[in-house]
């Protein structure tokens, strides 16, 4: 499974480059960086070496097209991040046909995924968290996508959204979705276990009593 940072904060995408595939940025997360959006986008493009979504916010399909086309001049790694409405279908059957790649965002329902794979997204984005915090099983969602897409063969790959921990990471590659777009503080949550600190601090411990060999003084 790949992995994505979910950020826009070109600190945080710097000290997890070795460990990343892509990048997945929205509104709140540029806002967040408090950068213009361009610039945010143009430095990440130079950090990050796979796909890195830029969202439109353009509401009507003309207007995410006319954006799209700019993005995607931007770098060769741009994905445009299309909302899922009955004008972002329109505009990602627009984009399939002018070779620009599409992540289909805030998607809640196997059907609205099922549609974004219809219309030719290149990525469908299934926000568990946000499903989470009303009470539901947000990774079931993602379960059901992946079922719809291997019954039919769609080539749209999944990438699990709004993640909120370590386990929801682990769920989603074992349910077998193609990417997770991760948080920072959870990217490093997922490198931690208590038992490694433990351990290294006893190997430590245990080193400090081997006896070393005397360095001899070469005499000239
Ligand atoms: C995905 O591409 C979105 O940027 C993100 O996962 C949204 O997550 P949130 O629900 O934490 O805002």
């Amino acid at each position: 499974m790949k992995i994505f940072a979910d950020t826009a904060i070109t600190e945080e995408l710097r000290d997890v480059a070795h460990i990343i595939d892509g990048c997945t940025t929205n509104p709140s997360l540029i806002a967040k960086s408090g950068r213009k959006f361009e610039d945010v986008v143009k430095e990440i493009c130079g950090i990050v070496n796979g796909p890195i979504s830029a969202e439109v916010i353009s509401l009507e399909a003309s207007g995410m097209i006319n954006e799209a086309r700019k993005l995607s001049k931007i770098h060769k790694n741009i994905v445009v991040k299309i909302p899922m409405t009955d004008e972002g279908l329109k505009a990602i059957k627009k984009l399939k046909q002018e070779k620009i790649k599409t992540n289909c965002t805030l998607v809640f329902s196997a059907n609205q995924a099922l549609l974004a794979a219809k219309a030719g997204a290149t990525y469908v984005s299934p926000f568990i968290g946000r499903l989470d915090d009303l009470g539901e099983e947000g990774i079931n969602l993602v379960e059901e996508i992946v079922t719809i897409y291997d019954n039919y063969g769609f080539e749209t790959e999944i990438i699990v959204a709004s993640i909120r921990n370590a386990n929801h990471v682990k769920m989603a590659a074992m349910i077998g979705a193609d990417i997770a777009t991760v948080p920072y503080a959870v990217i490093k949550e997922m490198m931690k276990h208590h038992l490694t600190d433990k351990g290294i601090a006893k190997f430590l411990e245990d080193w400090n009593k081997v006896p070393k060999a005397v360095e001899k003084k070469q005499s000239i």
